[in-house]
């Protein structure tokens, strides 16, 4: 599998992996001052196969990526979906990573009741097209603060929910439903890591913040006050502080 990705900046590298159901695009108002200040940030499109070890062949796509760059190493980070692949490239390439970033993201794998909903998810979705992640999805994402005051970021994310592509986002429900726990490599992480949650994450909650908070030793946990679940986007000014105070740290 080859990943299609973006480029931008020159510098040192970071790699940022979009949420489900969206793409690189998720990170449009997070690259700027990264890319002025001399970093290069690489944003890949995540692709899934139908098979029961898709994240993995993903990180391993993500690995080949890096390698096709001739990039020995990176600060790696993801939002939700992004990070489950951050953790499967963690377990199979720790030498790849010079920072982890984990945003609105847990190391565990599905509980019964998340895997039926992912498969029913998957019915609908056979039937009504994306439509139906519209449906099941949107209204849980957001703070009530972005929901009220900044209605745009709700429509443009709900835009680019209808306009992504049917067939991946199958093949993505059903490699999250079949994805590995982690939670037994958060001990074993050893490297400069940022965790950054939206406060009113209701899809991966502050319970789950402060878990690899605990679990994992050098990491660092912000908070993002008035965001929900797309922490990036609600207070973008306030996560590109978190992310750039980062970047800086490591490199
Ligand atoms: C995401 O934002 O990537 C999804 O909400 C992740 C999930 O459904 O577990």
């Amino acid at each position: 599998m080859q990943l299609n990705f973006q480029k931008h900046g020159q510098g040192k590298p970071i790699f940022l992996l979009h949420g489900f159901p969206l793409d690189s695009k998720m990170w449009e108002e997070n690259i700027l001052n990264l890319i002025a200040k001399n970093f290069q940030v690489i944003l890949p499109d995540l692709e899934f196969e139908d098979d029961n070890d898709s994240l993995s062949n993903t990180a391993e796509a993500l690995a080949s990526l890096l390698s096709s760059l001739k990039i020995d190493k990176a600060i790696i980070g993801g939002l939700s979906m992004g990070g489950y692949v951050c953790f499967n490239l963690y377990r199979l390439h720790p030498e790849l990573f010079a920072g982890l970033i984990l945003c609105d993201t847990d190391s565990s794998s599905d509980s019964i009741e998340k895997r039926n909903f992912r498969f029913d998810l998957i019915d609908k979705i056979s039937q009504r097209g994306n439509q139906a992640v519209v449906d099941s999805m949107l209204n849980n994402l957001f703070s009530n603060d972005t929901k009220i005051n900044r209605p745009s970021i709700v429509n443009k994310v709900k835009s680019w929910m209808l306009q992504s592509n049917v067939s991946n986002n199958i093949s993505a429900l059903k490699a999250m439903a079949d994805r590995m726990d982690h939670d037994h490599i958060l001990d074993t992480i050893n490297i400069p890591t940022k965790i950054i949650f939206g406060a009113e994450d209701k899809i991966t909650n502050l319970e789950i913040a402060e878990k690899l908070r605990r679990k994992i030793k050098n990491s660092e946990l912000s908070i993002i006050p008035n965001a929900g679940h797309f922490s990036n986007l609600e207070q973008f000014a306030l996560f590109n502080e978190c992310l750039f105070d980062f970047v800086c740290k490591v490199y």
